[in-house]
């Protein structure tokens, strides 16, 4: 208690620190080589060191972009000139006949990389990790930036940093950088040549409570902790890891998180939403506006962990990842997109089966759905097949796909379950669901077995699909988009049907 009454008053006492004295610099995450936000929006830059009664000048490119004063505390801030993507540019500040220059600077899409251990898994851990690294190499606008973990009691000015800006390849810490963050990015950009600014904040083991602002906390019930001072903290890493960066204009954010939560699943679903909606006011707000307030979100749906059939936690998490629609966007959470990778167990993996070393197949399905909801690129077909209609006959149900538009395949019969009652309405519990194996399908349907659910007063009251933990073997699940190949995310659905 004691230290933690002490940790306050050190960060009480930095609070109030004045800046006037030293010397104009940046704040320490507006570095060379790094991305700012492209056209329309304006990058949002601030540092320190004004002079009292000095004014600080911002030059770019030669040309002087703005004259300011800095503040009480001596922090200057000012939106740059809207520019397109592109560089290099050189950004400068004055104060006091000191002058600190950014050089190499290019405009693009700066995206952030959040989440636990999935997301912190590092370029060394995939099989095809040099080739990758080759490849990134080869485009010279995809930069990367990574903060370093850091849990504090209030939001702090600025990150701590395990390396600045820099372009990928250029030394060894690319082999510690985020695999997903970075394979995200050179999926983009080929597609879209314009540069990247990748951003990974991130911390394995961590809970979603803990990237979430006391705002965000407060619209959702909690369950209460008590800890040691740890990464597992209600905001500490928030504070830390988000708040700094919040003032930097960005494009949007990708997040691998959810394993910590799946022992409180049914709380997720209002904490996920709640902190998606936070942080997208949070960073508009810091960013005076120009990061947009329904900034895209790209999420990875819960990978398989442990070879057993276990029917909960982890694929009720995956359903709350999705506002329990199953799918993404939907009415509650807009301009979100997620992976779904249900179907790439790695029970071998040298890290643990809870790290799938698939973070190739999990970027490409995100840079996807990226380009189908983010860059709203129309015809591109990011989705994996979703049912739209059921119909009960008999022993048998049908389930229609995408209302008919696009043809399924089927790559096993496994994978749905139904559960019975004396009546349609029963409620649905944990327990009590029985396998409905596939008996036919068509090119846009399944059909199923309902008849484990025998007999007079049993009727079918609900289904679902792919509702355990590891539902499949790899890429065998039992449903995938015939020209996608992107497996159908999880359902379950209550009568009546039809
Ligand atoms: C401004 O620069 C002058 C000359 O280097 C220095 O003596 C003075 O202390 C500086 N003023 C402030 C407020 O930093
Ligand atoms: C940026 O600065 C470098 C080195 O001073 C210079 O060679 C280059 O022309 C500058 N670029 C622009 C766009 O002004
Ligand atoms: C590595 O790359 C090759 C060729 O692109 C691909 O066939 C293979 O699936 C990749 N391996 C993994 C583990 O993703
Ligand atoms: C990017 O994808 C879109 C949609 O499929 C396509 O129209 C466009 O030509 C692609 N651009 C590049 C550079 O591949
Ligand atoms: C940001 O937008 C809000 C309204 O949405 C407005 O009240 C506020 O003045 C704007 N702030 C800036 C810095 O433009
Ligand atoms: C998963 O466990 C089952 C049952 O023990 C076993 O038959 C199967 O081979 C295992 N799958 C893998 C991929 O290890």
């Amino acid at each position: 208690m004691g230290g933690i009454r002490f940790y306050f008053c050190l960060i009480l006492h930095i609070s109030v620190f004045h800046y006037n004295d030293a010397a104009v610099r940046f704040a320490n995450y507006y570095a060379n080589h790094m991305v700012l936000q492209k056209a329309p929006a304006q990058a949002h830059i601030w540092g320190t060191g004004g002079a009292v009664g000095q004014s600080v000048t911002v030059v770019m490119d030669g040309k002087t972009v703005a004259t300011l004063a800095a503040n009480d505390a001596g922090v200057w801030e000012v939106l740059l000139p809207a520019t397109v993507a592109g560089g290099p540019h050189n950004i400068s500040v004055t104060s006091n006949g000191t002058t600190v220059s950014l050089r190499d600077v290019l405009f693009g899409d700066v995206w952030i990389c959040s989440g636990q251990s999935n997301m912190e898994y590092s370029m060394n851990g995939i099989q095809n990790y040099s080739a990758l690294v080759t490849t990134a190499m080869q485009r010279n606008n995809l930069r990367i930036f990574r903060l370093d973990h850091n849990a504090v009691n209030r939001p702090t000015k600025e990150p701590a940093i395990v390396f600045t800006w820099q372009a990928p390849g250029q030394d060894w810490q690319t082999d510690y950088f985020s695999a997903v963050c970075l394979i995200f990015a050179i999926e983009l950009s080929q597609n879209l040549t314009q540069p990247f600014g990748m951003v990974e904040t991130n911390w394995g083991g961590t809970p979603v409570e803990a990237w979430s602002s006391p705002e965000a906390l407060a619209a959702c019930p909690q369950q209460k902790k008590k800890r040691a001072m740890d990464p597992n903290l209600p905001s500490v890493l928030y504070n830390g890891m988000i708040a700094p960066i919040l003032p930097m204009t960005i494009f949007g954010a990708i997040w691998y998180q959810g394993e910590s939560n799946a022992g409180r699943p049914h709380l997720y679903a209002c904490q996920f939403k709640a902190m998606i909606s936070d942080w997208r006011t949070k960073f508009h707000q810091a960013s005076k506006n120009q990061t947009s307030n329904m900034f895209p979100f790209g999420f990875v749906q819960l990978a398989p962990f442990r070879n057993t059939t276990i029917k909960a936690g982890f694929s009720d998490i995956r359903w709350a990842q999705t506002a329990e629609y199953g799918y993404v966007p939907n009415p509650t959470l807009t301009n979100v997109f997620m992976a779904v990778a249900m179907d790439l167990p790695d029970y071998d993996s040298p890290q643990g089966s809870i790290h799938p070393r698939y973070k190739e197949d999990i970027a490409a399905r995100l840079a996807l759905g990226a380009r189908g909801v983010a860059y709203g690129q129309k015809n591109i077909d990011y989705q994996g097949p979703f049912p739209t209609r059921f119909s009960l006959t008999g022993q048998r149900m049908t389930i229609e796909y995408d209302n008919g538009n696009s043809d399924i395949a089927i790559r096993t019969t496994n994978g749905f379950e139904i559960c019975c009652g004396p009546t349609e309405s029963q409620v649905c519990q944990a327990t009590g669901w029985i396998a409905a194996p596939i008996s036919g399908h068509g090119p846009t349907s399944v059909t199923l077995d309902n008849s484990g659910c025998h007999g007079n007063s049993h009727i079918v009251a609900g289904v679902r699909y792919a509702w355990e933990e590891s539902p499949c073997d790899f890429k065998k699940c039992a449903v995938y988009g015939l020209g996608t190949n992107l497996p159908a995310p999880p359902f379950v659905k209550n009568a009546p049907f039809n």
